[in-house]
């Protein structure tokens, strides 16, 4: 299996600055729409951390009214919500007032405000070409130790799929807990992937029992479990 990963490389020679999945999450402290907030203050739990480019504006508003309409899926899954804006706490404040005035919404998780953009720096998502219009919608996965799962980036004028999210938690959770992968388009209930051997011996060993395993092989480097069966390995 190809790795980005370099035997010779260690923690101290990588960049410092380099936001990347494996990395522990910097941690920060912002005031929020639910107070002062700090990231680390989350472990133990998952965490979606994403950017929302401006209060007030129309795709992020229809996010926020997702977020929130799907928000038990999120407690479902151990997850916490944690939008960040440029903006101040007081027009956070309004936004969500208004939010509510015309939705009967009250968004339930913390809109934290980064007005100096130290955090958006912190993280990479600002970068010396990037305008206002050009900002971007980040989202970062963070697992109950701190550590950053997954990165997606949209464009401003693309408003995230929750349901994409969740199924994108779904199946990091499932490798975490069960060490299975997840094939393209998959849904939670679907077959899944058994992670590929990496040695001849584990591959020619695979093959041999392909049959007795019960499992649906179109060769040796992709093999599908049952759901239900790989929940239940631990
Ligand atoms: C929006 O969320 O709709 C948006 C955000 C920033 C600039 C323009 C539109």
């Amino acid at each position: 299996m190809i790795s980005n990963y370099v035997a010779s490389e260690t923690e101290n020679e990588r960049p410092k600055n380099c936001i990347t999945i494996g990395r522990l999450a910097p941690d920060f402290t912002a005031s929020s729409t639910q107070g002062v907030i700090t990231l680390s203050q989350y472990r133990g739990k998952w965490v979606l951390f994403f950017s929302q480019p401006g209060d007030f504006t129309p795709v992020s508003t229809t996010e926020l009214i997702s977020f929130t309409q799907l928000h038990q899926e999120f407690i479902n899954r151990n997850v916490q919500l944690l939008a960040i804006t440029i903006d101040s706490t007081f027009s956070d404040i309004d936004w969500l007032v208004d939010i509510y005035e015309k939705t009967g919404l009250i968004i339930p998780f913390p809109l934290m405000s980064d007005r100096n953009a130290a955090v958006a720096n912190l993280y990479g998502m600002v970068n010396p070409d990037r305008v206002f219009e050009e900002s971007v919608r980040d989202a970062f996965i963070i697992d109950p130790e701190g550590k950053i799962r997954a990165i997606i980036t949209y464009p401003v004028s693309c408003g995230r799929n929750t349901y994409e999210l969740l199924r994108v938690i779904d199946s990091i959770q499932l490798t975490q807990e069960h060490n299975f992968y997840t094939p393209a388009d998959w849904m939670p209930g679907q077959p899944v992937i058994v992670p590929p051997p990496h040695t001849l011996e584990e591959a020619l060993k695979r093959n041999s029992q392909a049959e007795i395993s019960g499992r649906n092989c179109m060769d040796w480097y992709l093999c599908y479990e049952d759901y239900n069966t790989a929940i239940n390995t631990t």
